[in-house]
Parts: structure tokens; C-alpha cells; sequence
């Protein structure tokens, strides 16, 4: 099946916040987990690279708490950007934000980075611009970094429709949401994003020189799953 690409996230924000307060995207585990990463990963504060890091509001509140060396967030949305400026005020690191479509936005950032962290933001991507993502990461990142992504996942039995019929399923009791809420949520899950399962993932990144893909943590359901790629040593 054909699928749009994501352009402007949800139709209606407000779904969004309501189901990520609910936690069903299940920000606050992939929080923690990043949290541990940030603080015993490197060896010295890593220099973090956030790529559709929309209002930033976990990576914010953690860089209140850890040592980085820098933070720079992208994302093509103007209004994201206002939550994110007002969200990392107060953060002790130098940190900046690049509005603009993500493959331009690359080229105004100077690397190395130790960090590339994609927060729900892989599955906006089609299949050819992931494995473009993966090469330029391997380029941005330093010979001992890495990239953690929190995405939404396919079972490897498992095809896009199929995703979608067992999330629609799943999300069809959440009490959050009101029938046409849910009913917007089930179109928004099935005109956008690109779902890839995890093996293709790991293939994607191992041909642009990662080493094999770790799994940090997956959700009890398996819809959503935070992954990391290290980059592989040079060989001497
Ligand atoms: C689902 S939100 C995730 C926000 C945040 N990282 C999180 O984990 O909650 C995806 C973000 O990617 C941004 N985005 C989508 N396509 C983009 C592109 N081509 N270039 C830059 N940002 C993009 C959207 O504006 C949105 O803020």
C-alpha cells in the first residue's frame, strides 16, 4: 500500500497531546531510558543531534539534569520550535534550534556528533530517505556514536495494513479519546507513516556501517520499540 508522507504531524494537535499524556506512545519509558543513556553512555557530555525534535519537552527537562556538550534541535514545524525555545530555557548546555525540512537542515550543523536522537520521527520518512538517514548519520556521528530512535514498529510477520488494523483495534477502548477523535487517530494512522520492521531497520543501518541494531526497550503490546545503532569501529 502507498502511504503519504508525514508533513505536518497530526490533523489535530490536541489528539496528539491527549494520547501522549495518556502515555500510549510510551514517552515517559523512552524518556527514562534515554536519561540512563545520557547519563553513563560517554565518556565525555555528548554532543546531542535531535531530528524532528518538535516541542523538545523530554530532552529539555532531562539536559536540566545530565551534562551535554550541546544540543541542536530540527524540525520544519515554526510552532514546535516556539515550545521547544521556551521548553529549553533554562538548560545549562549551549543548545540550538534549525527550523526547515530535516535533509536541508543537515548541511547548517557541524559534526561531530556523539548523539542522534529520533524521537518518533523515522516513520515519517519513506524507505529510501531512511537509508539516506542512516548513511548521513554515519557521516555526523563521531567513531563512537550513536543513534537511538523511538518508533513505531511492524512484527516481522507483519505488513502496514496489518499494523494499522491491530493498532486501530487497540487504541478503539483508550477513554481518553472521544469517538470522532478515535475515528480521526485511525485515519491519521492509516494516510501517514511509514512503519518498517525491526530487521529491516537493522539492515538499513548495518549497510551504512552500524554494527547490529540493540533493542533498549520495547512496549508490552510491541507497537512501539527505542533502538540503538552504535557506529562500527574503524577497522585498523
Ligand atoms: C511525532 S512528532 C515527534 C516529536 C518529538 N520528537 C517526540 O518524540 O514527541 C514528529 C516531528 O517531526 C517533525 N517533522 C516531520 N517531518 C519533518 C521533516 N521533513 N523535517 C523536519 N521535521 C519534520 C514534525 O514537525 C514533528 O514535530
Amino acid at each position: 500500500m502507498k502511504t503519504q508522507p508525514v508533513q505536518a504531524g497530526f490533523e489535530r494537535w490536541a489528539v496528539f497531546e491527549k494520547i501522549r499524556t495518556a502515555n500510549r506512545m510510551h514517552h515517559r519509558e523512552v524518556g527514562q531510558a534515554l536519561e540512563r543513556v545520557l547519563t553513563a553512555g560517554f565518556e565525555q557530555p555528548p554532543r546531542i543531534l535531535d531530528i524532528g525534535c518538535g516541542d523538545a519537552r523530554d530532552i529539555a527537562a532531562i539536559l536540566k539534569r545530565v551534562s551535554a556538550g550541546d544540543y541542536i534541535g530540527i524540525d520544519n514545524s515554526a510552532a514546535a520550535l516556539d515550545g521547544a525555545r521556551a521548553n529549553l530555557t533554562g538548560c545549562p548546555c549551549p543548545w540550538r534550534l534549525i527550523q526547515g525540512d530535516y535533509a536541508e537542515a543537515l548541511a547548517a550543523v557541524v559534526p561531530p556528533f556523539d548523539l542522534l536522537w529520533l524521537g518518533l520521527f523515522l516513520h515519517h520518512l519513506d524507505s529510501r530517505q531512511k537509508r539516506d538517514l542512516f548513511e548521513q548519520a554515519a557521516e555526523l556521528l563521531g567513531p563512537t556514536g550513536r543513534v537511538l530512535a523511538h518508533d513505531p514498529v511492524l512484527l516481522e510477520n507483519e505488513d502496514r495494513d496489518g499494523f494499522i488494523e491491530r493498532i486501530q483495534r487497540f487504541s478503539s477502548t483508550w477513554p481518553e479519546l472521544a469517538a470522532e477523535e478515535r475515528e480521526m487517530l485511525a485515519r491519521h494512522w492509516s494516510q501517514h507513516g511509514c512503519q518498517e520492521r525491526l530487521s529491516r531497520l537493522n539492515a538499513m543501518a548495518f549497510h551504512a556501517g552500524f554494527s547490529e541494531m540493540e533493542i533498549l526497550w520495547r512496549d508490552p503490546a510491541e507497537f512501539y520499540a527505542l533502538l540503538a545503532f552504535r557506529r562500527l569501529k574503524p577497522s585498523v
